[in-house]
């Protein structure tokens, strides 16, 4: 490839043939891109294909072994985070980094306060422009309030909120909106869209393709490592666009069986705590998929949790076959049936520093072992049968959790739960971060799974993975069930509808 002369025609960054390894894993094999001003830019690739990588020596986190890195042209080296920021490029991972302890208006501002004339931190300037960029991105979070306990959605925002600040040239986003359900989502492709008519440069990474094709004007697909492809998104179809990431043909998503629905497994009566949710009650049956429909922030995590027993609630009861599952006991309610796979499965889900073997059999090393000793021949056995049926792309099962993708962490969590084989499974957000074609395979599964009387209860913000997958669907809103509809009346209105309107309280 030949440098462009230098002009208003060349990128505002290109990545040439970039390569990246650790020790014996090629992450990126040959990474090739060009974004530029006015425009948004889409790459897409299967779960380990490289493209947190890719921005992360955007970034100046990683530095490349090999290729060219050229800011409008000019040839680039980033030594470190701030020089990439220095030279106008602002990065937001696919895992927030805030730091939990310090205030959302700290958070922005982190490294780069204001100060007044007396060279103090100006914190009523600080908190004035947070005020006002919250405004822009049409937000309410309240900019005095530690980072700790914020959804993954307002993370997001406040780590959009920091790169717009920044007055970013280009702006990296990795998979911003797999925490964003609806609402949010358009809320942030607005901000995006006027970023880009100011005559930035974006980058967008997703799994969710009706996105990708929504948003964007370019799509640059990867596979394994490597450049494969660069076309005008009117020009492709995603059928294409995955056969090419893939490099095969994807079987159809929500394979749902048609299954025989059993008796009552799980039984939940009046859940409530005050300021979170409102008597909840529902009933879960063997062999049936529940599906809980609602916006990011309606209640659907907290009451899975304190079904389960992390979180407390302060009246209302839950019981499995009859039994009542005591309060505030995780371990009381695995030990009677129930497994929950969690929405925030990095923090809640993993130990980053074990290996991937260690992290699938988890849950079940006691069953694995025999007179209290558990053999690595034993953990592995167990580990790759389920880390091969998720398809974890990982070199080797003794590779420390840690450094998988984040698309592969996920199915790591997913893994150990379903390796405890529960009377009861709830997964929140199934196919967060899962590339396109272990997708299907994840709902076979969780198909097959109710199909051998699996009782399921699945939140999901992706209204068609709910409406394909969910024999019934309870909608929450605020705190509250708003409908229950059963799979032949489940539409995307019939469902968006009780998302966003209060109940019709029939007098
Ligand atoms: N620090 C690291 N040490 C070792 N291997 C790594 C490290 N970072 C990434 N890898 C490996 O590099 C490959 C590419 O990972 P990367 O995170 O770039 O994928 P991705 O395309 O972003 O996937 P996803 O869609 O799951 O987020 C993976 O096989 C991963 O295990
Ligand atoms: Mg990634």
């Amino acid at each position: 490839m030949s440098i462009p002369p230098p002009g208003s025609d060349s990128p505002a960054l290109e990545l040439r043939e970039v390569a990246k390894s650790f020790g014996a894993v090629v992450a990126l094999s040959s990474g090739s891109l060009a974004l530029r001003k006015n425009s948004i830019h889409a790459l897409v690739g299967e779960n380990g294909a490289g493209k947190s990588t890719l921005v992360k020596i955007i970034a100046g986190l990683y530095q490349r072994d090999s290729g060219d890195l050229l800011l409008e042209g000019d040839s680039v080296d980033f030594k470190s985070t701030a020089e990439s920021k220095g030279a106008g490029i602002a990065v937001i991972y696919q895992e927030p980094t805030l730091f939990p302890d310090l205030s959302v208006t700290e958070n922005i501002f982190m490294g780069r306060q204001p100060t007044n004339r007396f060279g103090r931190i100006d914190r009523k300037a600080m908190r004035a422009e947070a005020v006002g960029l919250f405004e822009r991105l049409g937000v309410r979070i309240d900019p005095d309030r530690p980072a700790e306990g914020l959804s993954i959605a307002d993370q997001q925002i406040i780590e959009i909120a920091k790169a717009i600040s920044l007055d970013a040239k280009v702006l990296v986003m990795d998979e911003p909106t797999a925490a964003l359900s609806g609402v949010e989502v358009d809320r942030l492709f607005a901000v995006a869209r006027s970023l880009r008519d100011e005559g930035r440069a974006l980058l967008f990474i997703s799994h969710r393709f009706d996105e990708v094709f929504d948003l964007c004007d370019t799509i640059t697909v990867m596979r394994d490592g490597a450049y494969i492809s660069t076309d005008p998104t009117t020009a492709v179809t995603v059928d294409e666009i995955v056969r090419r990431m893939v490099g095969r043909d994807v079987t159809e998503l929500f394979p749902k069986q048609e299954t025989t629905i059993g008796p009552t497994v799980l039984e939940v009566r009046g859940l409530t705590q005050p300021g979170v949710f409102h008597d909840i009650s529902f009933d879960l049956h063997s062999g049936e998929i529940l599906g809980l429909a609602g916006l990011v922030g309606a209640g659907r995590s907290e009451v899975v949790r304190a079904v389960f027993g992390v979180d407390r609630y302060q009246s209302g009861s839950v019981s499995i076959k009859g039994r009542p599952v005591p309060p505030n006991s995780p371990t009381a309610a695995m030990n009677l049936g129930i497994a929950l796979v969690p929405e925030d499965r990095r923090k809640q889900g993993l130990v980053l520093e074990s290996s991937v073997a260690r992290n699938t059999t988890m849950a079940i090393r006691r069953q694995l072992s025999k007179l209290g000793i558990l053999t690595s021949g034993a953990e592995n056995g167990s580990a790759r049968i389920w880390d091969s049926r998720l398809e974890v792309k990982t070199n080797a099962l003794d590779t420390e959790a840690g450094t998988l993708s984040g698309g592969n962490q996920q199915k790591v969590v997913l893994a150990k739960w379903l390796a405890t084989n529960p009377t009861v499974l709830i997964i929140d957000e199934p196919t967060r971060g899962i590339d396109v074609g272990t997708k299907s395979e994840v709902h076979r599964l969780l198909s097959e799974l109710a199909g051998q009387g699996m009782a399921i209860l699945m939140i999901s913000s992706e209204l068609p993975e709910v409406l394909g997958m969910a024999d019934r669907v309870l909608v929450m809103r605020e705190g509250r069930i708003t409908a229950e509809i059963p799979r032949e009346d489940a539409t995307a209105e019939s469902v968006m509808f009780a998302a966003t309107h209060a109940e019709e309280h029939v007098s």
